[in-house]
């Protein structure tokens, strides 16, 4: 593995990554909050493998992290419980598809997501994971030593998100005529602008009616570069991400909201941010400075339902 070493992290047309490098390491910084969340006696959700992803990429931050938590002393931004909120959303959102009688699931950038193997999904369900090779293929590596099996027929794509995905979907047996439920959680800031305008068309283009969308992105209320330095201003070597400044690896440029590209072509669109889903969860939020509350309040969960 290579050893995490930002000053080699920046971005570039075509690049890769491993699983402690790069955006690789976001996938292992989010995984590891969900060690923590679901250690909690209340926890949002439980994702038992998160904690052996964290164990067997052997970065020792991480490994800190999800065993020796301190988390009144890390920046207010991890007093949000954000990625706890954000897991159970993407959850219900899935397993509300399935209940509807969608049959195929699209995880696009699915790093440590391992909703194919911890949800229960109805039979008869096709979930598809993209993500890079050696992402996708760290993880199938730990499946393998945990004996781990995947409670719906699980396909993993290895592939780039900027590259030609829908012909590698096509390959795993993606059917463009069946709808679809797809996620983005976690994807939209490492992409370009044309990459993510790129990326909603094709999902609209693969998308059959009766299909739906969730999608983690921002509302248009505050730019990346002060998303940014809201991030810089509060950070702590305590938080997950620690040292590392998670912000140098996202495209800072003009992008269109998820929302306002997917109601202008047709889909049924209902956004929800941080607070609203500590309203539907019963999560209390503790006091936080302005800036965070703002930034908080700058993320949509989305939910996009295409009419059938
Ligand atoms: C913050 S992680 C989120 C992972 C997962 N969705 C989750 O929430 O746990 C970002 C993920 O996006 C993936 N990613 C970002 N850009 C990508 C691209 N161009 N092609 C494939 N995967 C990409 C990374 O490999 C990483 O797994």
């Amino acid at each position: 593995m290579t050893s995490t070493d930002q000053e080699s992290w920046t971005r570039s047309d075509g690049d890769s990554w491993d699983i402690v490098s790069s955006v690789g390491y976001t996938a292992l910084g989010v995984s590891a909050q969900r060690a923590v969340e679901s250690e909690r006696p209340d926890a949002l959700i439980v994702d038992q493998f998160a904690k052996h992803f964290v164990l067997a990429a052997g970065e020792p931050h991480l490994i800190e992290t999800i065993t020796k938590r301190d988390a009144p002393q890390a920046s207010p931004f991890e007093y949000l419980r954000g990625m706890g909120m954000r897991s159970r959303f993407f959850d219900e959102f899935f397993l509300d598809a399935a209940a509807a009688g969608i049959k195929q699931a699209v995880i696009l950038a699915a790093g440590l997501d391992s909703r194919a193997h911890r949800l229960a999904w109805p039979a008869g369900v096709t979930v598809y994971e993209l993500d890079q090779p050696q992402v996708l293929a760290f993880k199938d590596g730990v499946y393998a030593e945990q004996g781990a099996a995947p409670t719906c027929d699980r396909r993993a794509v290895a592939v780039d998100l900027r590259d030609d995905w829908p012909a590698a979907l096509a390959e795993a047996g993606f059917d463009p005529g069946q709808p679809t439920a797809w996620s983005a959680e976690g994807l939209l800031p490492y992409l370009p602008a044309t990459a993510q305008d790129l990326l909603f068309e094709r999902i609209a283009e693969l998308s059959a009616p009766g299909s739906r969308a969730a999608i983690e992105g921002p509302t248009g209320t505050l730019g990346m570069s002060q998303f940014a330095k809201v991030e810089q201003k509060y950070r702590s070597e305590k938080d997950t991400f620690g040292k590392i400044d998670i912000t140098g690896l996202f495209y800072d440029e003009e992008k269109t909201p998820p929302i306002e590209w997917f109601s202008a072509r047709g889909w049924n669109t209902e956004g929800l941010d941080m607070f609203d889903l500590a309203d539907r969860y019963g999560v209390e939020h503790p006091e936080v400075p302005e800036d965070i509350r703002e930034l908080a309040g700058a993320m949509h969960y989305l939910t996009c339902t295409l009419p059938a």
